[in-house]
């Protein structure tokens, strides 16, 4: 028995049935690629969102929120019309998603907490979907692949929730590896391989403290121009399915016939793809050096380009080019606020984070959350 099922049992007065858990992820290289059906390096953290669960009687699942001490309810009945801003609908849209696959689970009471930061872009809510399914998953029986159970956590995000993004978060919860990234190829929607990471360095993430409101509908205009680029790129290479197949030379060679917003976003993920198989290449050679000006260049190309950078995350990397022992720096996830990475010698570790949040606060006022993250493994089900 852990502290949560403790938890759980002392709250329900009964047992728990099982207990999953799920990390959140941080993207190391390749921004908005994963719709575009292109590459990304990433890795789980250490930070999750776990859940006791037992089956309950009837249509009434109830849940129990350690983090904020806070409950929730919701009926197998109802689960249509989310309602705005509420946590509960990420669970409510599990249910909604394996419904729609013709899976009719059963309900049930459930305690959970969390170490992942919200709204921050390390993908809290995919921990939260992806812990509940495995939950689900392991309580009745239920027989999907993991690239499956991905897509029923994309699928609330999508479908639920009207937020279109790609199928990263949840992928990488569910494939992380411990202590390497993993590259994926989300034309194929497979792990290409596991990359040991440089020996010697950690990753610190700060947090820039803000996020943006227009968050998801900025994600979705964003997505639309870069499916509008590749649709008219289509028409002139018929190599080209999605931005994925596009090379910066066709890019260039078919600037014309785009609009201004097209061709910048374009030239992001195409950059952003270039990266990913270049900064696979340089890890393994050992070139963490270069590997860092990547990473410094995905950030310049997100505020030039993809325009989904804020003041804040640019004077973050910025500090990063200042500060003795960071090789290389970028925001990372979706953007427009939430966290920067930052990769870092390991012996600078600590100066390098105290020097950052004191430079951080003087410029903006706030304490930026800093973070040193320790690579997690994927998602985790038991029964008890
Ligand atoms: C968010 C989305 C992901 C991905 C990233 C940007 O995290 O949920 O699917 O598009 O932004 O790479």
């Amino acid at each position: 028995m852990n502290d949560l099922t403790k938890k759980f049992e002392e709250h329900y007065g009964r047992p728990a049935e099982v207990f999953s858990a799920a990390p959140g992820r941080l993207e190391i290289l390749g921004n908005h690629t994963d719709y575009n059906e292109g590459f990304v390096l990433s890795c789980a953290v250490e930070q999750k969102t776990r859940f006791a669960a037992a089956k309950a009687e009837g249509r009434i699942c109830r849940v129990i929120d350690f983090k904020f001490e806070s409950q929730a309810e919701f009926s197998l009945d109802e689960l249509n019309n989310p309602a705005q801003g509420e946590w509960v609908n990420y669970l409510k849209g599990v249910y909604y998603e394996l419904n729609k696959r013709g899976i009719e689970p059963g309900a049930v009471d459930v305690a959970m907490d969390s170490s992942v930061p919200l709204s921050a872009g390390m993908s809290s809510s995919a921990a939260l979907e992806v812990g509940f399914c495995f939950a689900l998953k392991e309580l009745y029986g239920i027989e999907l692949d993991k690239t499956d159970w991905a897509r029923v956590g994309q699928g609330v995000e999508n479908d639920y929730l009207g937020v279109s993004t790609g199928l990263l978060d949840q992928f990488s919860s569910i494939y992380g590896q411990q202590d390497a990234l993993i590259m994926s190829d989300f034309r194929t929607d497979e792990v290409i391989k596991n990359v040991p990471v440089p020996h010697g360095y950690v990753l610190i993430v700060a947090n820039s403290m803000e996020k943006h409101d227009l968050v998801d509908s900025e994600y979705n205009v964003r997505r639309q121009d870069c499916e509008g680029a590749a649709a008219k790129l289509q028409k002139l290479y018929d190599s080209v399915k999605t931005l994925r197949d596009v090379s910066m030379e066709q890019l260039e060679a078919a600037k014309d016939e785009l609009t201004r917003l097209e061709y910048l976003r374009a030239k992001h993920v195409v950059g952003e793809d270039e990266r990913v198989i270049e900064g696979d290449k340089l890890l393994a050679a050992g070139d963490v050096e270069i590997f860092g000006k990547l990473l410094f260049e995905s950030h310049e190309s997100s505020r030039v380009n993809f325009e989904n950078s804020t003041q804040r995350l640019d004077y973050l990397v910025e500090l990063a080019k200042s500060i003795p022992g960071c090789i290389g720096a970028r925001l990372s996830g979706g953007g427009f606020g939430g966290i920067s990475i930052h990769l870092v010698k390991e012996e600078s570790a600590d100066e390098y984070s105290s020097r950052l949040s004191a430079a951080f606060k003087s410029q903006t006022g706030d304490e930026p959350q800093i973070i040193k993250c320790a690579i997690g493994s994927g998602a985790q089900v038991s029964s008890l």
